[in-house]
């Protein structure tokens, strides 16, 4: 079954080459245009799109504010940081059935809620560290698909340039086929069974979109969000 994918806040097209590798309708969504210059890319504030009917969304938010590599700076950017969080909010509260949102070890574990769960490179076939927190909607944990030897932190190690936050932040390959094989799969099967139908929730966009905003706070779109914070994109 094809799938409206939405992956936000990407510029690399890693993310939804691998999910169009495998038959989907995957679209990337970036302020930034796509650095592989694909037309199915859409570049845009991803908050106007969150309604055009997706079926999983996947969202890779900055994690300048948010990150606690940067807690030192926390107390100055108080409002920058506040504004980064309601951004947090509103992606996990988009009317789309199954949503993954993807950041380091940051302050929406404390301040939203704890990850489902933390991945590292090495178990997807990279053999790397890099702690990714994903914090889930209607999606099951990601299965390691192919561990690998190796416990190198080679992307902190990068000299300075002005594309090394670039670097840093790019999805890693090996994570993406994993979500795209398992998540596909997974949300393909669910859509054939009535959304709800199975507990008794709610079936209908509104009633899931009414209990995420109960979940995460509610804020609606565009509320007190400003999209990079003005200290450039980037980890
Ligand atoms: C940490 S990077 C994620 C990069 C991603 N992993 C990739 O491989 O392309 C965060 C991205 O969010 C984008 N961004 C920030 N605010 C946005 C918004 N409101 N709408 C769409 N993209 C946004 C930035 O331009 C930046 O490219």
């Amino acid at each position: 079954m094809k799938l409206r994918v939405l992956v936000g806040c990407e510029f690399s097209g890693v993310m939804r080459q691998a999910f169009r590798d495998l038959g989907h309708d995957a679209w990337s969504c970036d302020l930034l245009p796509a650095e592989d210059v694909s037309p199915f890319h859409l570049q845009c504030d991803v908050r106007d799109v969150l309604a055009d009917g997706w079926t999983l969304a996947i969202f890779h938010p900055p994690c300048t504010h948010l990150a606690v590599s940067g807690a030192r700076w926390f107390k100055d950017k108080v409002r920058e940081q506040t504004e980064a969080l309601a951004f947090v909010r509103l992606l996990l509260a988009a009317p789309v059935p199954h949503i993954v949102l993807e950041n380091p070890v940051s302050v929406i574990s404390s301040r939203i809620r704890k990850p489902n769960q933390i991945i590292q490179p090495w178990q997807h076939g990279h053999g790397e560290t890099k702690a990714t927190c994903l914090w889930l909607v209607n999606l099951p944990p990601l299965v390691p698909s192919n561990v690998v030897a190796g416990r190198e932190g080679r992307v902190w190690k990068m000299p300075p340039s002005p594309d090394r936050w670039r670097e840093r932040s790019r999805t890693f390959p090996g994570v993406a086929a994993a979500m795209a094989e398992q998540w596909g799969d997974y949300c393909a099967r669910a859509e054939l069974v009535p959304r709800g139908a199975e507990n008794g929730a709610n079936t209908n966009k509104e009633g899931i979109a009414n209990e995420r905003r109960r979940q995460y706070g509610g804020c609606s779109k565009r509320d007190g969000v400003d999209s990079e914070g003005g200290d450039g994109p980037g980890r």
